[in-house]
């Protein structure tokens, strides 16, 4: 039954009015809307339920909630994961402008440089803490490891020194003096320097020969999933050596358009690749193209019921146990680890089996599908170098900023539907997209 407002509900009201407002519960919505725009969470999800979100979404959900209301504190694993470059992005400059604190676990050293003003290195049994983002630590981390390690080629000097005097006196008359030396070399030895426990990978791909000077040609390539086109017809002509990145969202077909042009190349393709259909257009691998493969979805490529060294071996028999440890050791599977079954190994394991296989096979054209996803830090710096030095051609899914920066000579940007072929490095291509954006 209603009743008339009395004046103490009023006040009552007001009061809560204004807690609400306070609270920010006026904004809520658009504030909610702003965070899941910027994490590219579309509208026509909002109504949602969680179970019935993709991982990636789900993850920028969360992510979305993490940041709902400007908490005093983010403390954040690995958020940009899931993410796309523009939603790094976007995600960066947010962190960038919170005034909260934040402590951000990440190994993207380009998202790190831009928000970090403090670094935590947890190496040598210890953690320290640098001024600066990644870039400034490694700096730092460098200089005092060389003063520590000159100052410890000092002390050892000294100790064989000490150790000299001890040999040769410890009989005779001086024999008191070389036992106050043998305490000191105790003393100067129990100071040993912890190990760095950081290991970093050595990938560098090579050429068995080099591909003809056009190894891809592609005209109006087509490909639809039940009859919805993923982008209009594609063509490009591909120089050898150029390193190309595949830019977008996800979504928006890069998968797509590598599998279109992997399902006929010569290389070392898998069976449920060649089987992939294309709805039109034409794919032309050029003289002598040889091509090496990396999937987005890497575990199916390596088939369960083996061991790592037994995968690894049957792309090369001829190899001799030596040569594929060697390349194992190189990407950080140590002895025992050479023979972990194949069924065992997690994502970033695998997808360093699949470099072992890039690197025994060596091919002249490199389709790498998101190959940064499971890295850590100093393997995407690796693959960094790696493909820099890298002779042969390269199409490369990426979403590290530094990756793409460092590497790509071109860009094919996926976007609405389309794909925007624009033959210049990434920092070109950003003053580029700027001005046709104004
Ligand atoms: N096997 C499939 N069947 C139906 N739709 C698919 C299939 N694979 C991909 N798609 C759809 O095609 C579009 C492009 O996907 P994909 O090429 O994986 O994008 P990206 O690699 O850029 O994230 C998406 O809308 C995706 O849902
Ligand atoms: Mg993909």
């Amino acid at each position: 039954m209603a009743r008339a407002l009395t004046d103490a509900d009023g006040m009552r009201l007001g009061e809560l009015e204004g807690i609400v407002g306070e609270e920010g519960g006026y904004t809520a919505e658009a504030d909610a809307a702003r965070l899941l725009d910027g994490l590219d969470v579309p509208e026509s999800l909002y109504e949602r339920k969680m179970g019935e979100l993709q991982g990636g979404q789900k993850v920028r959900v969360l992510l979305a909630q993490a940041l709902f209301g400007s908490p005093p504190a983010l403390l954040l694993d690995e958020p940009t994961n899931h993410l796309d470059l523009d939603s790094v992005h976007w995600l960066q400059n947010y962190l960038c402008e919170y005034e909260g604190v934040l402590i951000v676990i990440s190994h993207d050293r380009h998202f790190l440089n831009s928000v970090c003003t403090h670094t935590a290195d947890i190496d040598y049994e210890t953690v320290i803490m640098y001024n600066g983002g990644y870039d400034d630590m490694v700096l730092a981390k460098t200089s005092i490891r060389s003063r520590i390690e000159s100052e410890n080629a000092q002390r050892e000097k000294k100790i064989a020194q000490l150790n000299e005097f001890i040999a040769r006196f410890s009989a005779g008359t001086r024999s008191a003096q070389a036992t106050s030396r043998k305490k000191e070399v105790e003393r100067l030895q129990t100071t040993d320097l912890a190990r760095s426990n950081i290991a970093r990978p050595f990938i560098r791909f090579q050429m068995e020969q080099a591909s003809g000077r056009h190894p891809l040609e592609i005209k109006s390539v087509v490909k639809a999933y039940d009859g919805v086109k993923v982008f209009q017809p594609f063509s490009a002509s591909v120089v050898r050596g150029e390193k190309i990145a595949l830019m977008g969202r996800n979504g928006t077909g890069k998968t797509t358009l590598l599998k279109s042009l992997v399902r006929n190349a010569t290389g070392y393709i898998d069976d449920a690749e060649k089987q992939f259909a294309i709805d039109g257009g034409t794919v032309a691998w050029g003289h002598n193209t040889l091509a090496g493969y990396f999937a987005q979805d890497h575990s199916e490529s390596i088939v369960k019921g083996t061991t790592a060294i037994e995968w690894l071996h049957q792309f090369k028999p001829q190899a001799t146990q030596e040569e594929l440890r060697g390349l194992l050791g190189q990407m950080l599977f140590s002895g025992e680890d050479a023979l972990k079954p194949t069924r065992a190994l997690s994502g970033g394991e695998s997808a360093r089996l699949i470099f072992c296989r890039l690197m025994l096979q060596k091919p002249n054209i490199l389709v790498l599908d998101e190959p940064t996803n499971h890295l850590d830090l100093e393997s995407i710096n690796a693959l960094n170098i790696a493909l820099q030095k890298y002779d042969g051609t390269v199409l490369l899914v990426t979403h590290d900023h530094d990756v793409i920066d460092e590497v790509a000579t071109r860009i094919w940007h996926f976007q609405g539907g389309r794909i925007e072929d624009f033959k210049g490095p990434y920092e070109e291509y950003l003053v580029y997209a700027q001005e046709k954006a104004s």
